[in-house]
């Protein structure tokens, strides 16, 4: 299905991607696990067309993702729902307006600026935001939420734009273990019924182990690992993790112990 091909992405003298290459099939949940810098959101804002790589391109079903020019990037953008570590909402705006900017790219203009969205489309988000727990919030305002609840909001948001790809960076990272676990099971029941690919930036490799399938570990822009979580042994751990020192060395080091 999606089909990254030899990306390179260079800032100045930075080589963020190195010649990577993957392969994401319908349906897949997948893990993106490595250290700080490895390039992991790189990766995802690539495939989103946030960045426009240096080398090589990205097919979706056989078709360049990189050659789309103009409305199709925005097309393009729909199909593959992007959510943040730092949700992305607009915190004065209630939580059911949040959700419907998602279907904003198939509004014309002007209905987009007054807020003017049709009744079918409101009942849609209704139905999203009851799906994750979330109706009776509809009508407060998105900032009064808690972390864990601004992120299944964003999920909501980019499940009513029916994307066949959901590209989640580290969107667990700014929460609490009961809310991390919330919205990794909410991401695990996006992906199962709707057979919508997930993938995931993590830093978290417990988990990763608990919630995906396939687990893709980078290293230098690299993949250093390709495979179901169970052949995430020790050695692979280190292909991932042990590398040139850096600054936040320790970090990564407890976490992938
Ligand atoms: N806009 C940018 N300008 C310059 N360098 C960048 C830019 N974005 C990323 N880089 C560099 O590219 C490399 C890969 O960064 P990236 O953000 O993809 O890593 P990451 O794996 O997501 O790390 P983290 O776990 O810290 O989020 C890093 O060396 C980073 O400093
Ligand atoms: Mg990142």
């Amino acid at each position: 299905m999606l089909e990254i091909q030899g990306l390179t992405k260079r800032f100045g003298t930075v080589t963020a991607l190195d010649r990577l290459s993957l392969r994401i099939e319908k349906g897949e949940r997948i893990a993106v696990i490595g250290r700080s810098g490895a390039g992991k959101s790189t990766m995802l804002r690539s495939i989103n067309r946030l960045e426009t790589p240096t080398e090589g391109d990205i097919l979706f079903n056989g078709a360049s993702v990189l050659a789309l020019k103009g409305k199709a990037v925005n097309a393009w953008r729909a199909r593959c729902a992007m959510i943040f570590q730092q949700f992305q909402l607009v915190p004065r705006l209630d939580v059911l307006t949040n959700v419907l900017v998602g279907r904003l790219h198939e509004r014309p203009l002007l209905s987009s600026m007054i807020k003017h969205f049709p009744a079918e489309e409101r009942a849609k988000a209704v139905i999203e935001l009851d799906r994750l727990g979330m109706a009776e919030t509809a009508f407060k305002r998105a900032g009064d939420l808690s972390g864990g609840q601004q992120q299944r909001v964003a999920i909501a948001r980019a499940m009513v734009q029916d994307p066949e790809i959901l590209l989640a960076d580290e969107p667990i990272a700014s929460l609490d273990p009961r809310n991390a676990h919330a919205v990794m099971q909410t991401l695990q029941d996006f992906n199962a019924d709707r057979g919508v690919a997930v993938i995931i930036n993590l830093h978290a490799i417990d988990i990763a182990r608990q919630y995906c399938q396939r687990v893709v570990g980078l290293a230098q822009g690299k993949v250093v690992f390709d495979g179901p979580c169970d052949a995430l042994d020790e050695e692979a751990l280190s292909l991932i993790y042990d590398g040139p020192k850096s600054d936040d060395d320790g970090e990564e080091q407890a976490l992938a112990s």
